[in-house]
């Protein structure tokens, strides 16, 4: 008989995430009721904020220790009892980590058939709909301006750089390494790249940007947060995607200096988003997103992990910046 293979988060950690933090396991295969489907996990998606999620409630129910991991993932309807979906149906989904699972019609996305698939977890999903509307909806970056994005050579950074470009932007990545940022410029079209292990971000910034920063794309918080807000322009804006420095550890015991003396001084706008708050204009971004990458002016790049066994393993090297793009595993 076919069980359903589960990875749980056994225990919640308090410092830096291991692999002992978590289990694998086989349960028996859930069944459908009516309204519900069965779900075959395909790719699941690898995400910096399943380890805030761990942290206790955010814009979604904390991780708990003993329940499986969650997650989202691209899956395919094996067994419809709901009306609208039937078998060979691709959906996104909050299936969590393991190979099947069950769930009501109205948790899931209805995907359209795209090649590859995998695009449906990159470009035309979270990670580029997050670069989409963070950027253009949030920051409007104008034609000229510059524009600096952290954890830039990640999945979300690698698009908003390259959206900036297509909006006739300088762009400036911050990302970890000489390797990646020679890689932000060469194959991403990146203007310059700061290299933040190497120390001296602030100045290497100055440098990079001597009129200062329109726009900062923050994937990061903390002290790169800090050293672009004492470099913005007046009138600049801040989006605020997300604050991967303070996820995976305890909380940190200062918050960046500047707040809010230069945000009055500067008169910055600083907002932040979830990319669902966007969600109406979901499919208008995806043809927005497609036609740039029929013409070649925005690339792809998937970092794809065999093997559901290694998902705690893809997440821990997520944090630690072992992935270029968009970092997701094959299930099935
Ligand atoms: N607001 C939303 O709706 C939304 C949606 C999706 C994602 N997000 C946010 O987007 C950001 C990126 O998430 P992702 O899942 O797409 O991951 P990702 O960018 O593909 O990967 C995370 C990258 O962050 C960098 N990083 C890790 N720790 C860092 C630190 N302490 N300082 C600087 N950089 C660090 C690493 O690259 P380096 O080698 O460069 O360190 C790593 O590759 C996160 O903040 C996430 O919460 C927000």
């Amino acid at each position: 008989m076919i069980s359903n293979r589960q990875i749980l988060l056994a225990h919640t950690p308090t410092d830096k995430l291991a692999l002992q933090h978590f289990q694998l396991c086989d349960a028996e295969m859930p069944s459908p009721q009516d309204g519900e489907v069965r779900l075959k996990v395909r790719y699941l998606s690898l995400d910096a904020a399943s380890r805030a999620w761990m942290q206790g409630a955010t814009y979604r129910a904390a991780v708990v220790a003993g329940a499986v991991m969650s997650g989202a993932a691209l899956a395919e309807v094996e067994e419809s009892r709901a009306a609208g979906f039937s078998a060979g149906d691709l959906v996104f989904a909050d299936t969590g980590w393991q190979t099947y699972a069950v769930l009501p019609a109205k948790a899931l996305i209805r995907l359209p058939k795209v090649e590859p698939i995998t695009h449906l977890l990159s470009v035309y999903g979270i990670a580029g709909l997050t670069a989409y509307f963070g950027l253009l909806r949030i920051a409007a970056p104008r034609a000229g301006e510059t524009v600096v994005v952290s954890a830039a050579a990640g999945s979300v950074g690698s698009i908003v750089g390259q959206i900036a470009k297509i909006k006739g932007c300088q762009v400036i990545g911050i990302a970890g390494g000489r390797e990646k940022c020679a890689w932000l410029v060469d194959a991403l079209g990146f203007d310059q790249a700061v290299d933040y292990k190497a120390g001296g971000t602030f100045e290497a910034l100055k440098a990079a940007a001597p009129k200062g920063i329109d726009v900062y794309f923050d994937n990061v918080g903390g002290d790169m947060f800090e050293a672009c807000l004492a470099q913005m322009r007046l009138g600049g804006r801040i989006a605020c995607c997300g604050a991967i420095s303070a996820y995976d550890g305890p909380p940190p015991s200062t918050g960046p200096r500047g707040v809010p003396g230069l945000i009055v001084v500067k008169r910055l706008t600083v907002k932040g988003f979830i990319v669902s708050d966007f969600y109406a204009e979901r499919d208008a971004a995806i043809a927005e997103l497609a036609t740039w990458v029929r013409e070649q002016k925005l690339k792809v790049f998937e970092d794809v992990i065999d093997g559901l066994e290694q998902a705690p393993r893809a997440l821990i090297g997520l944090l630690a910046g072992d992935n270029r793009g968009k970092r997701m595993v094959k299930v099935a």
